[in-house]
């Protein structure tokens, strides 16, 4: 069998069958998935059942792997492998995190709209995530369509977003969630990163609306009226027509390009186990993902 796809959403996600993810992928298997990624943004793959190893050999056909920002906190985790996410609310010994946790804390980042890493340079390409445990109802992901975002921009704003440029910092979000008790050397572990508001994707050569809430402020603007437009351009990203909303079942993985997309996480009952796991591939030569 071959890749087979079938859209979940008109524009930009699609389910995809076909393929053994557990086997190591030929090469007309990859690009084929390579240009599935290109014209969608988001697949989901049911019925997957993948070990960590197993997640880990197959995001690697695709390029580098990254921690992102495992960099900063460098705490003790559950999953054995550092290049495996774990996207979850349970402790080190099992049991569900206090409420008020650390690791919290970073799931209620996850429910901002945001594009892996984009506070580092170089920021993500793809990211993978397997769903492990699921909570009986909320914890849905939802997605968004940065090149669509852009589709529907007013000539006047495209015209005036040209040459603009945002400054995106990794412990923004946590800031703004009155996490700042942060060390000198925690804080500068990760410089920001200033990304062009427009961009070219580089797997279908189509324009975006590159936005997100780890963008801080607008380069060369007043801090408060750069935050003010980039909450309204992530407004406009993020309009409902534009999102695709994931409801888990226990075996999805889902894949999406943290280039043209943007992703969060949706509130659920913390009482209830939520175990996902992720894989993130960085956006650094990986000629492979451009548009040949
Ligand atoms: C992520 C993420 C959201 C969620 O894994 O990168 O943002 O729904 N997850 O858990
Ligand atoms: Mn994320």
């Amino acid at each position: 069998m071959s890749l087979e796809l079938k859209p979940l959403h008109p524009k930009f996600v699609a389910e995809a069958w076909g393929v053994d993810l557990k086997s190591p992928l030929s090469d007309s298997d990859r690009k084929a998935i390579n240009a599935a990624m290109n014209q969608y943004g988001v697949l989901v793959w049911r019925d997957q059942f993948l070990s960590g190893e197993e997640q880990i050999e197959f995001s690697q056909s695709f390029g580098e792997l990254d921690i992102g920002l495992k960099r900063v906190f460098k705490r003790k985790e559950r999953l054995p492998d550092e290049r495996l996410i774990d996207i979850s609310n349970v402790a080190l010994d099992g049991q569900l995190h206090q409420r008020d946790s650390a690791k919290n804390l970073s799931s209620f980042a996850n429910q901002l709209w945001h594009s892996d890493s984009s506070f580092m340079s170089p920021k993500a390409a793809y990211s993978m995530l397997q769903s492990l445990v699921i909570p009986s109802e909320g914890g849905n992901t939802e997605f968004t369509d940065l090149r669509a975002a852009y589709d529907e921009l007013t000539p006047a704003l495209k015209q005036e977003l040209e040459g603009l440029s945002a400054e995106h910092y990794a412990l923004h979000t946590r800031i703004l969630l009155g996490d700042d008790a942060y060390t000198d050397e925690q804080k500068k572990a990760i410089p920001p990163a200033i990304w062009p508001l427009i961009q070219t994707h580089p797997g279908s050569g189509r324009k975006l609306l590159f936005v997100g809430v780890h963008a801080q402020r607008i380069v060369d603007w007043p801090i408060a009226e750069g935050r003010i437009f980039l909450l309204d351009l992530l407004e406009h990203a993020t309009q409902r027509h534009l999102v695709y909303s994931h409801q888990w079942r226990v075996g999805d993985l889902v894949m999406w390009d943290n280039r043209s997309t943007l992703h969060r996480g949706r509130r659920y009952d913390l009482n209830q186990r939520r175990e996902l796991r992720r894989t993130t591939l960085n956006d650094y030569q990986q000629p492979e993902l451009s548009a040949g």
